[in-house]
């Protein structure tokens, strides 16, 4: 009897969940995985590969792993910072040499824990914030930013049919955010999309940001794969360098070949050294109630790359070598036909493909072919020995 008692007393928890559907991005990883066809081409995930089809670890990288298994004495607890030098090297790639102490940066698991730990500092700075993003963008930013409880404003970015950035549109749609609100901007090979705003898009940018008083936080995942480590890293300049405040997450997953080490880092630019300091505090308290200390393996190679000039030249070689295949990639499909000639002007691993849901879904069961179900596909995914099949497979697909 006491038994039946306790159990009807006994709180609810794990019946209250609602199953969720599985990640559909990352879902394609198993279906790529399970699928037995020899011909299968996978233009799911962003991962970077060569002209054979294989991810191998950057020759660089490889060196720095060495040289690290070789010197490094313990694996004792770094700090909540993580690895510091890391973060002033990654400092110095995002922003140029010559930030000053207004500039804080803390280690983090990849441009996702960076992007995540940035919001969490915003919300916890101002609840009512509300962080403006550009439709399509990567699928996890929406989620991440409403799990920590910011609220969203989705705006247009890009017309997926006629392949154009809206940016009066976005225009029109800043023009209505208030006084500390966030701009989620994506510095360089736009995902979904590869559509990079152009020079004259982020001047503009920088002018509305600085006249009504927005916070930009820029998504720096790719630098290096667009048209090179400066160029890549221009747009981000302008604009944080027009704002007295700003965030940038970083990522190495891409442009050191590290994906699975989860490499990056958050800086956030603050209007005196002072606040700085106070942010930086706060950051570390934010970050102590998530993942304590981030992973060091990754960041430490990176890091170790960075620092020997023989690595870093050869990095340097490596990212240009992976930039210059992409850009070859693309120049090859826009050359095709003429409706993926747009291809050629975007950026980065991803383009998008006006294609319809069961478009994806036939040119996955009949060709083998994966890409996310929004049309979007990773370039860099594509082999010298598939890109032509591929081509032909989407053109027969796209609407008349
Ligand atoms: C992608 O967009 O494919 C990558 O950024 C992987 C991810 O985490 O979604």
């Amino acid at each position: 009897m006491m038994g039946d008692i306790e159990q009807l007393a006994r709180p609810r928890l794990l019946e209250a969940l609602e199953p969720q559907p599985s990640d559909a991005l990352l879902a394609i990883i198993g279906m790529v995985r399970r699928d037995p066809r020899p011909h299968k081409i996978d233009l799911g995930v962003g991962v970077y590969r060569d002209a054979a089809g294989n991810t191998p670890i950057l020759r660089s990288v490889k060196k720095a792993e060495r040289l690290l298994n070789e010197t490094q004495e313990t694996k004792s607890y770094l700090g909540g910072e993580g690895d510091v030098r890391f973060v002033e090297l990654m400092r110095e790639l995002a922003f140029g040499p010559g930030t000053d102490d207004r500039f804080i940066g803390l280690q983090t698991p990849g441009g996702c824990g960076a992007l995540r730990l940035g919001v969490d500092l915003i919300r916890l700075a101002n609840p009512a914030a509300r962080v403006f993003i550009g439709q399509p963008t990567w699928p996890n930013h929406i989620p991440l930013v409403t799990v920590a409880g910011l609220e969203v404003v989705e705006h247009p970015f890009y017309d997926r049919d006629t392949q154009r950035i809206l940016f009066d549109e976005m225009m029109t749609a800043l023009e209505g955010a208030q006084a500390g609100d966030i701009v989620l901007v994506h510095g360089c090979c736009h995902n979904p999309t590869g559509a990079d705003l152009s020079p004259e898009h982020w001047d503009a940018l920088a002018e509305i940001v600085t006249r009504r008083g927005l916070i930009p936080f820029v998504d720096l995942a790719y630098q290096g794969l667009g048209h090179g480590l400066e160029q890549d890293a221009a747009g981000a300049r302008l604009v944080i360098a027009a704002s007295d405040q700003a965030l940038l997450a970083h990522s190495n997953d891409k442009n050191f070949g590290v994906y699975r080490d989860r490499v990056g880092s958050l800086h956030v630019k603050a209007p005196t050294a002072q606040i700085a300091a106070t942010a930086y505090s706060n950051l570390l308290v934010l970050a102590r109630t998530m993942w304590s200390m981030p992973p060091d393996h990754g960041a430490a190679v990176a890091r170790l790359v960075l620092d020997t000039p023989e690595l870093a030249a050869d990095w340097r070689a490596e990212l240009n070598e992976m930039c210059t295949r992409i850009r070859g990639l693309r120049a090859r499909l826009a050359d095709f036909d003429p409706r993926l000639a747009y291809i050629d002007e975007q950026n980065g691993m991803f383009s998008m493909l006006p294609l319809s849901p069961d478009a994806v879904a036939e040119l996955r069961e009949s060709e083998a072919i994966y890409m996310a179900g929004s049309g979007r596909f990773n370039v860099a995914g594509l082999s010298d020995h598939n890109v032509d099949r591929f081509a032909s497979a989407v053109v027969e697909r796209l609407p008349a």
